[in-house]
């Protein structure tokens, strides 16, 4: 059985901007990829989830810390035996294809670089194996253009791909949250299958409810440090990280039924959520006699606000790194994760900040 073992990678990045302020999207991360085990990456935006993703794709190097696969540095090995066994889905599956040629070159490609003696009778065999292993029709996807192809079976077409291969270690990178919901649904199942079949998946996610659904253990990513991990059902059971109980309380209660109250201007006004330009709601409340186009207005407003707030935040961000970030104890302290402690069997959490 072989393993993925990530320990203490950190991954620092410096800005191009003038001051050169320094990220720390990893800090000390360290845990193993079984195979045959399904992993749930969690954490919001910016959390350094698809920093790890690329680090394990051997797309970015490490500041620090290693990476090996059954105990060989990931670095040593010569890059089609690696990618012979590890590979990568990414969320938007249009940007894996070269548009002006059909979708199935990445299936030459692959012939090209590591089948090239196969027979073209041994290849198709091979090729219809993968297709049908991710529920594809040949005569569906063979000789299309990636635009004549939904999100979905592009989507199919990179997991054949990986298929083709060797592959004992699959990096998701959100690959589900760009498809409609019946095929999210196939491709999690799709992924459970081939869980069973012996992969082993990395699955980053921004829904605590699909990571329930799939995974085995979970990951709790928070500012690249780890700070809640272990079994699946003891991190989802019994949340004991502020952060995992907060991203907890945001997933939607999947029995209830959703109550629709619009966020008219007036309401959220008085409640100082936003500022909303009056003179121009009114205006349009008058054009069009109705409320529901101010009420568009407020939802665009706040959500100006919001990114502007998340902007904001990250300028104070990089102005403390970059003041912190000059010596190499100011960066070392930057790279300290919270430390872990055991709360339970295989359900470790960070203490706080
Ligand atoms: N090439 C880069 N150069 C500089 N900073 C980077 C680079 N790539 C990522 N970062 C920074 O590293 C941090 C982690 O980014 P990362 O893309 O890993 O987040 P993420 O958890 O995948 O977020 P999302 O959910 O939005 O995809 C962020 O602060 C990001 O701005
Ligand atoms: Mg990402």
């Amino acid at each position: 059985m072989s393993t993925l073992k990530i320990e203490q990678v950190s991954k620092l990045f410096r800005s191009t901007s003038r001051g050169g302020g320094l990220t720390a999207a990893l800090r000390k991360v360290s845990f193993d990829i079984p195979q045959g085990e399904v992993i749930t990456l969690i954490g919001e935006s910016g959390s350094g989830k698809s920093t790890l993703g690329k680090v394990i794709l051997r797309l970015i190097q490490p500041t620090s810390g290693s990476i090996t696969l059954d105990g060989k540095d990931i670095a040593k090995y010569p890059q089609r035996d690696y990618y012979r066994h590890v590979q990568g889905v990414f969320q938007d599956p249009f940007s894996s294809y070269n548009p002006i040629y059909q979708a199935d070159r990445v299936f030459e490609l692959v012939r090209g670089t590591y089948f090239p003696k196969v027979s073209n009778a041994e290849w198709d065999a091979k090729l219809e194996g993968a297709l049908d292993a991710v529920a594809l029709n040949p005569a569906d996807v063979l000789g299309k253009y990636p635009h004549q192809l939904s999100g979905g079976q592009q989507q199919r077409l990179l997991i054949a791909r990986a298929l083709l291969l060797d592959v004992k270690f699959l990096v998701a990178d959100e690959i589900i949250s760009m498809l409609d919901a019946s095929t999210r649904v196939d491709i999690l199942n799709l992924l459970v299958k081939l869980k069973r079949q012996g992969l082993a998946i990395l699955f980053v996610t921004h829904d605590l409810s699909l990571g329930n659904y799939v995974s085995d253990r979970t990951i709790i990513l928070r500012h690249g440090a780890i700070v809640e991990m272990g079994a699946t059902p003891r991190v989802f059971g019994n949340p004991q990280h502020d952060y995992t109980k907060m991203l907890l309380t945001a997933v939607p209660e999947l029995r209830k039924k959703w109550k629709h109250t619009p966020l008219g201007p007036v309401t959220a006004a008085r409640e100082g959520v936003i500022a909303v330009d009056s003179a121009l709601a009114t205006d349009v409340i008058s054009a069009n006699g109705s409320g529901a186009v101010a009420t568009a207005v407020a939802h665009a407003t706040l959500l100006d606000e919001l990114s502007h707030a998340e902007a904001v935040v990250k300028r104070d961000l990089r102005a403390v790194f970059s003041r912190e970030g000059r010596g190499s104890t100011a960066v070392a302290t930057l790279l300290e994760p919270p430390r872990l402690v055991e709360f339970e069997p295989d359900h470790l959490v960070a203490e706080p900040e």
